[in-house]
């Protein structure tokens, strides 16, 4: 628990002293017995059955949802071309909000807001659904029709759902772009997902300052022809929206919502019909258009959610990710509106007013399931105890964790200061391919190790192997695979079905390579190691070496770049660059290029990829081949030994290096 802050370094000891122990002691939690008995999944032969036979398992979650057409088969299709539950037809937002309002939830809170500045609103499931709808007559007005793509570049606010939900509604498709991405790098999604409409906002309130959305909207709309219109939603009371767009484009929200009307029926949409697109980051310099489609989609995220985090009817969930990212849509909304759930949206950071602002807000509104990334566990530790121990947090009863490995002393002082020993942590691995969880306790069931995702869901199938494709054995790395279809699996990368082919499914036929490394133990417990390619997971935001390459060298002053995470005890990992210059030595390359060079990279994609390192060098090292060896650069970076060097064009280059890095530090 290195760099715990409290005042009392003598209880800080103690403490560290007993986490020590708990970690050597290999300890396993089994699920408190009063916990097991009323959780949703109480029965460990669901393992066994779904097992058994996995589309009959999921044919009988299938059955919770609200179809317009019964399908007539649950899948088909050969892998990786995989179809669920063609023939049905069904509509998202109906099963998300309709449908809870012609019941007993009409007047449930659907959705609760917190704003940065302390402001709330919650929208019952009647007022969502009119919301919805009237959106959805708002996006029709503008030219949207069933099958078109809708651009979403907002913050965290309740009308970001309710855009998201209007797009389902009328069979458009929505590509959500997270705000901290760039203008260039919105217009690159766009063009690419050619995009009718954009919804965005003003701006977005973030740590007291405000993000210029629209101004990055303008700016990326500007280069995307396809764009007719721009619906924006006021949040911070600019003046003038027609300043920064071309005329006639720009929509105000509040204005046409008030004049659309509060109907609008809900499309019914094939099973495999498209339900967005979202984009991230691969192995090479262009992100990837994700694909997900409606009903195995809705299934996959639905199903899991009630089951993982043990959803009760009510409930008070909350998960702190960004809609912007898979966590946030499968999440925040699609899995828990499609249960009925009260789902808690923070516009925030965790530090803004103060250190206590999770904490606050769970004690404020009783928060019962808390999901966020172990990047904020560990800054949270950092921060120290202090802050959650002022808060009533006893309305706790499942922690979950997602986007990176969590590292066992993270896993426990989440277990015992946020959770008090009581609160089962479910550690969920999954991806933006994956669409829903994939390996994860459910909370009732499994013993949980510390670090450790445990096992598959009900119906999922691991696997990890060594480079000819057999299982490893107990305790040894390998690559993580997904061997059997899921019905929530990206269907195609958009218009790139090759690169879906080969990029997935091609390193062993008919099994999923997930890019994650990962071993089992005797027990059969998965515990992953992190990305094995050339991805980087920063603070728990996916980002590729090569697109950070790209917009380095687009520099005029930049030759040659070479990007590489390092490990990074907070971050997970950090971003560390090699850069040679044109023209000029390595020696100039002081503190305002690398500022101007980092400013520049934020420019290109967004401010999350800004590197934290900056290294200026006269050659990088390079095979005989000329592929530059980033292996070579992590071993650098990280200051250990250098591994096997007998490849290189030139060894002394990499040594001259080392002994420069080392010198900068
Ligand atoms: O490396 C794994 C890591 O995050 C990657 C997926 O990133 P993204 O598509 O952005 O989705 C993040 C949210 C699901 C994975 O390939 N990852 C995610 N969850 C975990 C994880 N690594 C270890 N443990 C996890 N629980």
């Amino acid at each position: 628990m290195a760099g715990d802050a409290t005042d009392r370094p003598g209880e800080a000891r103690a403490a560290q002293q007993r986490l020590d122990a708990l970690l050597q002691e290999d300890r396993v939690f089994a699920p408190a017995p009063g916990f097991a008995r009323r959780a949703n999944a109480a029965d460990p032969a669901v393992y066994e059955r779904a097992e058994r036979d996995p589309d009959g398992f999921w044919a009988e979650q299938a059955a919770a949802l609200r179809w317009m057409q019964p399908y007539a088969q649950v899948r088909s299709g050969e892998i990786p071309h995989v179809q669920w539950f063609p023939g049905g037809r069904l509509n998202v937002a109906d099963n998300c909000v309709d449908r809870h309002c012609d019941g007993p939830r009409r007047n449930k809170a659907a959705v609760i807001w917190v704003a940065e500045s302390g402001e709330t609103r919650t929208l019952t499931y009647h007022r969502l659904r009119r919301d919805v709808c009237r959106c959805a007559n708002v996006l029709r007005s503008l030219g949207v029709r069933r099958g078109d793509r809708v651009a979403i570049y907002m913050g965290m606010v309740p009308e970001t759902v309710v855009a998201m939900l209007a797009c389902t509604r009328i069979g458009a498709a929505h590509t959500v772009v997270f705000g901290g991405f760039s203008a260039e790098a919105l217009r690159e999604r766009m063009i690419d997902a050619e995009c009718k409409v954009l919804v965005t906002q003003d701006g977005a309130y973030r740590r007291g300052n405000v993000v210029p959305l629209l101004q990055n909207a303008a700016e990326a709309v500007r280069g995307t022809p396809g764009v007719s219109k721009v619906l924006v939603y006021r949040r911070v009371g600019a003046p003038a929206l027609q300043a920064d767009l071309p005329a006639g484009m720009a929509v105000d929200w509040a204005q046409a919502m008030r004049e659309a009307a509060a109907e609008c029926p809900c499309e019914p949409m094939e099973s495999e019909d498209l339900l967005y697109i979202l984009y991230t980051s691969g192995t090479t310099g262009k992100p990837k258009g994700i694909v997900h489609t409606t009903a195995g989609y809705l299934l996959g995220v639905a199903t899991t959610h009630r089951l993982i985090f043990d959803l009760k009817e009510e409930d008070v969930y909350w998960c702190a990710a960004d809609i912007g990212w898979v966590t946030g849509h499968s999440y925040i909304v699609y899995g828990p509106l499609c249960n009925g759930a009260t789902t808690l949206l923070y516009e925030g950071t965790p530090d803004f007013p103060g250190r206590d602002r999770h904490w606050r807000i769970i004690e404020e509104f009783g928060v019962n399931i808390y999901y966020t990334a172990p990047t904020t566990i560990r800054t949270f530790m950092r921060w120290g105890t202090e802050h959650p121990k002022s808060a009533d947090l006893s309305s706790l009863r499942v922690l979950g964790s997602v986007g990176e490995p969590i590292n066992p002393e993270a896993w426990m002082w989440y277990h015992e200061n946020i959770g008090s020993g009581r609160c089962p942590v479910v550690d969920t691995w999954w991806q933006t391919e994956t669409g829903m969880i994939m390996i994860s306790p459910l909370p009732g069931l499994v013993p949980t190790k510390p670090g450790s995702a445990t096992r598959p869901f009900p119906g999922v199938a691991a696997a990890v192997l060594d480079e000819a494709g057999n299982p490893v054995g107990p305790g040894a790395g390998g690559n993580l695979v997904l061997t059997r279809p899921w019905p929530a699996m990206l269907r195609t990368i958009f218009r790139d079905d090759e690169r879906f082919v080969r990029q997935y499914w091609s390193r062993y036929p008919g099994k999923y390579l997930t890019g994650d490394g990962a071993r089992v133990d005797a027990d059969g417990y998965f515990w992953l190691l992190g990305r094995v390619d050339d991805v980087m997971n920063v603070s728990g935001h996916r980002l590729s070496t090569y697109e950070i390459e790209s917009a380095l060298v687009d520099h005029s002053g930049v030759a040659e770049a070479a990007v590489i995470g390092r490990n990074d005890a907070l971050k997970g990992q950090a971003v560390a660059a090699f850069v040679t210059l044109k023209e000029r030595g390595a020696a100039e390359g002081g503190a305002a290029l690398k500022a101007e060079l980092q400013a520049h990279v934020a420019r290109k994609i967004g401010p999350i990829a800004k590197p934290d390192d900056i290294f200026f060098t006269a050659e990088l090292p390079k095979t005989r081949s000329g592929k530059i060896m980033r292996r070579l650069l992590r071993d650098i970076a990280e200051g250990r030994a250098l591994g096997d060097t007998t490849t290189l064009a030139d060894p002394s280059v990499v040594a001259r290096l080392k002994e420069q890095y080392e010198e900068g530090e």
